[in-house]
């Protein structure tokens, strides 16, 4: 069997979603301190629906098709949507990663997270703290 389904290799050569929002409504930005791979997601909101997002990984194969699939997953969605999607679905969504890969997936789902709560903090809504990664946890891994 080959150790990348034809979806990781897919979205690791033609990555959706690349790039940068000018004046983005919320940027997360997440990094590995084992690999150094580094995860930066541009997200524009409008109405709380995700009418746009972008992002720049600075990583392995892994961590840009997972960025790809995780972008893909919640264009278009609610902040809600959003904030439920786990390195889990994006994993599955790309008919799996090898084990010693699956950290990759869990920096999409971490960056999303990350740039919602900067969305949150830039625009003075109240959330539930415990939802987010607790950022003084690591001060490597949470780039901020
Ligand atoms: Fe670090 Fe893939 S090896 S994110």
């Amino acid at each position: 069997m080959a150790l990348y389904s034809e979806k990781v290799m897919d979205h690791f050569r033609n990555p959706r979603n690349v790039g940068t929002i000018d004046n983005a409504d919320g940027v997360g930005e997440v990094g590995n301190p084992v690999c150094g791979d580094i995860m930066k997601i541009y997200l524009q909101i409008e109405d709380d629906i995700i009418t746009d997002v972008k992002f720049e990984t600075f990583g392995c194969g892994s961590a840009i098709a997972s960025s790809s699939m995780a972008t893909e997953m919640i264009k278009g969605k609610p902040i809600s949507e959003a904030l439920e999607l786990t390195n889990k679905a994006v994993t599955e969504a790309l008919d799996g990663l090898p084990a010693h890969k699956l950290h990759c997936s869990v920096l999409a789902e971490e960056a999303i997270k990350s740039a919602i709560k900067d969305y949150y903090d830039k625009n003075g809504i109240e959330y539930d703290k415990s939802i987010f990664p607790d950022e003084n946890a690591c001060d490597h891994c949470h780039l901020k």
